[in-house]
């Protein structure tokens, strides 16, 4: 493990007044949201996609790196350069999707642990020969009448560890994203609860395995209540409810943090991220890394109307500006 390499690259990542675009999802969750509005789920479609992303003028501005999947990771542009190239040219990190999604937790009903570590070491090298600096692996839970159980979070967590030790070992930096999904009836306290217990579960294995704190960045999930709560709870409360979480739970000696927007709607994440920095110095850099806040407009506007690609990447980037103000507090 060469530890300059790894704070380099996350120094690159969190830069101040960037954040990262995830644009990792799976075949399956592409071609659902192609399928919703009414985008035919091809590879070449996913590739046209992926280049309008790839390709939208002055990105570079607000977006310090992409998160691949594994497709899009050996895509070209229709006029032959590799998508990492492009990104390479922009100055943009290029960041791979290594888990290999969920499968359920045995004897655990309603729970789920993460695929793919079989393999990952010689993956994680390929990916480094391609031009991939970072990764990312991400496990879910639910949030319920006990749940998420001890079991699913230690398994999850030390798998997590797993994962970070052969990425650090591979010079990559490793995004750990615990994901709290937003489904269910559940309040503000509960997320509060199983976030903070969980996070605590997640460093703890993450010590145990001795990762490099200061080469990792952590992708997490904001303390908000489960999206059928019928409750409505502000912007500000929501982010003084993860901060004051993400300060018990975190140590400060983490290289970044990001948020997942996770299904909250665009406007929130922006206005959650941005009151988050109204509270004053945070112990850590403190971003973006979403897939949906900020793909949502552009991927409508091209499934209506393909051929202009240009308003696409316009509304595209109008997103990444908006939150990239969010992750200096200028967001008015
Ligand atoms: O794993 C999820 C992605 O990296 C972030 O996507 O912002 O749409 O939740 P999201």
């Amino acid at each position: 493990m060469n530890q300059d390499i790894l704070i380099k690259t996350v120094a690159r990542l969190v830069m101040q007044p960037k954040g990262i675009l995830a644009i990792d999802e799976s075949l399956s969750t592409c071609n659902k949201r192609f399928e919703k509005l009414g985008v035919p789920t091809t590879e070449e479609k996913r590739r046209e996609y992926r280049e309008l992303l790839v390709t939208a003028p002055n990105i570079e501005k607000y977006i310090s790196g992409y998160i691949f999947f594994d497709e899009t990771l050996r895509q070209s542009t229709k006029d032959g350069r590799s998508f990492i190239s492009v990104l390479e040219s922009k100055g943009i990190e290029v960041g791979i999707k290594v888990d290999e999604g969920t499968t359920e937790f045995a004897g655990h009903q309603g729970e789920k642990i993460t695929k793919g570590l079989e393999g990952l070491g010689e993956r994680l090298k390929e990916y480094r020969k391609l031009g991939a600096t970072f990764a990312k692996w991400r496990a879910v839970y639910t949030v319920g009448n006990n749940l998420p159980s001890e079991d699913c979070m230690k398994k999850n967590a030390e798998d997590f560890a797993k994962y970070a030790k052969l990425c650090q070992e591979n010079d990559i930096v490793p995004i750990v994203e615990p994901e709290v999904l937003i489904d269910g009836e559940y309040t503000l306290e509960q997320s509060y609860k199983a976030t903070a217990r969980n996070l605590e579960v997640v460093f703890n294995e993450l010590k145990r395995a001795n990762i490099f704190f200061l080469g990792m960045i952590l992708k997490t999930s904001m303390v908000i209540p489960g999206k059928d709560a019928k409750v409505s709870v502000s912007n500000i409360e929501i982010a003084q409810t993860t901060v004051k979480c993400l300060k018990e739970k975190v140590l400060k000696e983490i290289g970044g943090i990001v948020f997942l927007s996770g299904g909250q709607s665009d406007e929130d994440a922006i206005k959650n991220l941005n009151a988050m920095h109204q509270l004053g110095p945070l112990p850590w850099p403190l971003t973006f890394s979403y897939g949906r806040a900020i793909q949502n407009p552009a991927l409508e506007s091209w499934a209506k109307n393909p051929a202009d690609v240009a308003l696409a990447q316009k509304l595209l980037v109008q997103a990444a500006q908006s939150n990239s103000l969010a992750s200096i507090g200028q967001y008015k």
